[in-house]
């Protein structure tokens, strides 16, 4: 008796699955483990009483926000959200910006409309696992373009257009790249863009980490190079993520269209929580967050760096990134970070190993270390774990 409900799932059923794929049961053995997974603001910048004030603020409503409404977003929102991008050189209206649940909506959305069974995305080797996620749901096949310090390589973005079948589009993470920390080079940017233009595939770039820089100023989203470039954005590392606030801004000739597939999938983002955002970033409350959180955050990084060069064994590298979350770290001999991760995880540090951010799961001497969540001491002790496992098994 009962359903036999494995003959009820759809086909594509086959391909969903859970964010990465770690046997975490197996990794979490030490009393007290490291674990440098997270990609999250730091707890000294998770503004719980500012957002509960304009959260009051934004409750200050008509019995007409009580209904449905505003699928592309709250207007005033999405001014703000406008003036932002102008800040970084993109000249988008607020017209052209539709409000998401996260950048991670955004995603779905644009693989609805985007994405046939069999379609292959282009994707950075390594890249965010999440995003992979969604395309997978969507029955994509993929091709690597491989990176370097100086992000994608332009050579390797022709050959992966060159053995693409039915190419849809190119992912990309070009600034504060999520798992290295690279980002593309200025002077590669416009050539990249003209390769791809030249094979008709677009450019989805995802920022999340693009307002996260640690030098003067950041660099310019590569929408800020053309239109055709289908952009990402949120707050989930600027403000936080529990909002599930974002934004996408695409062409013309296929916004409404995604405005349409965001109708039939929630109807709108939360009223509410859109008039908080605009509340919680008035007065540049926004600006002074970053400019103190950039600051914390870069110092972070250089502690993480210095601990590195203490701890790790001789021939290891690592990127020394200019913004975001995340150092990626290379050891030497071609070692392979995921078979010994079982091993280091029993002295209490654990990362996550490369081969997790790859499409064609390749056997990686990489890792990514998240620098944001933890209390920085956890992370000199962690690196100094780590450093002794390694040079114990390598
Ligand atoms: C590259 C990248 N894209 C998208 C997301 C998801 O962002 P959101 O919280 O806006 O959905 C993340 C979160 O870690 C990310 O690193």
């Amino acid at each position: 008796m009962g359903i036999r409900w494995h003959e009820k799932t759809a086909e594509r059923t086959k391909s969903i699955h859970g964010s990465f794929n770690l046997p975490l049961d197996e990794l979490f053995v030490h009393p007290d483990p490291i674990f440098f997974a997270g990609g999250t603001p730091s707890p000294e910048f998770l503004p719980i009483d500012h957002l509960r004030e304009a959260n009051y603020r934004a409750w200050d409503v008509t019995n007409e926000t009580m209904y449905y409404g505003d699928t592309e977003g709250y207007a005033p929102l999405r001014e703000r959200i406008s003036e932002r991008m102008k800040q970084r050189n993109v000249d988008v209206s607020a017209d052209q910006i539709l409000v998401t649940n996260g950048a991670q909506q955004g995603l779905d959305l644009l693989s609805r409309l985007l994405l046939d069974p069999g379609d292959t995305v282009l994707v950075e080797a390594p890249t965010y696992f999440g995003a992979l996620q969604v395309f997978d749901m969507y029955q994509a096949q993929y091709q690597s373009i491989e990176m370097d310090l100086d992000g994608m390589i332009p050579e390797s973005l022709e050959t992966a257009l060159k053995a693409a079948h039915r190419p849809k589009f190119i992912y990309s993470i070009p600034t504060n790249h999520n798992p290295t920390g690279v980002t593309i080079a200025p002077g590669r940017r416009q050539e990249l863009l003209e390769i791809a233009d030249r094979y008709n595939v677009p450019f989805v770039e995802d920022d999340p980490y693009g307002e996260l820089w640690f030098g003067e100023h950041g660099s310019p989203p590569m929408r800020a190079d053309s239109e055709d470039v289908i952009y990402l954005g949120t707050f989930s590392k600027t403000i936080v993520p529990a909002i599930r606030m974002g934004w996408m801004c695409a062409p013309e000739a296929i916004l409404q269209r995604l405005i349409d597939a965001k109708e039939a999938s929630d109807i709108s983002s939360d009223r509410i929580v859109q008039r908080m955002v605009v509340e919680a970033t008035s007065h540049g409350w926004l600006d002074g967050h970053l400019m103190k959180a950039r600051a914390d955050y870069a110092e972070r990084m250089k502690l993480l760096n210095a601990s590195l060069e203490q701890h790790m064994p001789e021939g290891t590298t690592w990127t020394s990134p200019g913004g975001g979350f995340f150092v990626w770290v290379t050891l030497p001999d071609g070692a392979d970070s995921y078979k010994i991760l079982f091993d280091i995880a029993k002295d209490g540090a654990i990362y996550l190993p490369g081969q997790i951010f790859y499409v064609d799961g390749r056997i990686s001497p990489s890792f990514r270390l998240g620098f944001t969540t933890l209390p920085m001491h956890q992370y000199e002790e962690g690196i100094a774990r780590l450093g002794a496992a390694l040079k114990r098994i390598l």
